[in-house]
């Protein structure tokens, strides 16, 4: 049964955007109201790349998953998951492993209950309501501990969801209770907005922002590639070729071309690290 209700009638017109719906209307998705196309337009008219991101990111998703899928990992728990669309990771997995499971959590009820729609039936793969803030209920829901194996490598997914997470510690602290619950040989992977190589006026950066500062739940705030590679410190060894703009991770046949003159212009960067087990800290010289 789905958590919540997908609205309809006049709640529809009425409800506020929703980073989940309006990143739905980058990639040409049809899980949008009213607010979240007026606030996708306002993004688009400051940045017209803006779909074309969204696109380099999933792609860039669905190679990191095919890249696990190889490794041998065959669970996923994908968080900010956003709504159901083209190339879902469970579509991606199980196309290669049937037998892979996926767990997708996400803030936004309708993109929960939109997942759980298209997935009814299917007992390899589940939704639920989250929030990364919280990772501790993630990690305690009855469905995730029924759908997951801990003991087992899982593949965690957050991509472009920790920058909804402004804040540096409450950032931290949720990949660091998330990837600490996992098994040596899972796998973080990790998109990220950036805008160390991003050619923007201060002035539409900040527009930008507050498109979502003042009219969805989830302010936004980019990170430099140091601060994503302090999300893997310590707890996982980054893969081949690196923290890099998300075109240049493992391109493949069929990749958007968009960014192939100015990678950095993708406005995300990507990452995969292998966890490794907790390494005991050289002893103290006395
Ligand atoms: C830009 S979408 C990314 C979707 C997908 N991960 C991808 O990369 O294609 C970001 C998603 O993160 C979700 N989100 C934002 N803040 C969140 C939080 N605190 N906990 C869980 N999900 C969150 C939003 O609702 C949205 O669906």
């Amino acid at each position: 049964m789905p958590d919540t209700v997908m609205p309809t009638g006049p709640d529809r017109t009425s409800k506020a955007a929703t980073a989940a719906r309006i990143y739905d209307y980058y990639l040409g998705g049809a899980h949008n109201f009213p607010a979240d196309v007026a606030a996708a337009k306002q993004i688009i008219a400051l940045n017209p790349a803006t779909p074309a991101i969204a696109r380099a990111n999933r792609a860039f998703l669905g190679r990191a998953v095919q890249f696990l899928v190889d490794a041998g990992v065959r669970q996923f728990l994908d968080i900010g998951s956003g709504m159901p669309t083209a190339g879902n990771v469970h579509q991606i997995a199980q196309q290669a492993a049937p037998d892979s499971r996926v767990v997708y959590v996400d803030i936004d009820p309708v993109a929960v209950a939109e997942s759980l729609e298209l997935l009814e039936g299917d007992p390899t793969v589940t939704a639920i309501q989250g929030d990364a803030r919280v990772p501790g209920e993630i990690l305690g829901h009855e469905r995730v501990r029924a759908m997951l194996d801990f003991s087992q490598p899982i593949g965690l997914l957050m991509c472009a969801v920790l920058h909804f997470i402004p804040d540096d510690t409450t950032a931290r602290a949720t990949v660091s209770t998330l990837a600490g619950a996992l098994a040596p040989g899972s796998y973080l992977v990790m998109s990220h907005f950036n805008m160390e190589s991003w050619d923007v006026s201060p002035e539409d950066e900040q527009a930008g922002l507050n498109v979502y500062r003042q009219q969805t739940a989830t302010p936004v705030g980019a990170r430099s590639a140091a601060q994503v590679a302090e999300f893997f410190a310590g707890r996982a060894d980054i893969v081949e070729p690196g923290i890099v703009p998300v075109p240049l991770w493992r391109p493949a046949e069929g990749d958007p071309a968009d960014f192939t003159d100015n990678p950095g212009a993708s406005a995300f960067l990507g990452a995969v690290g292998r966890i490794h087990a907790v390494r005991p800290q050289p002893a103290a010289r006395v």
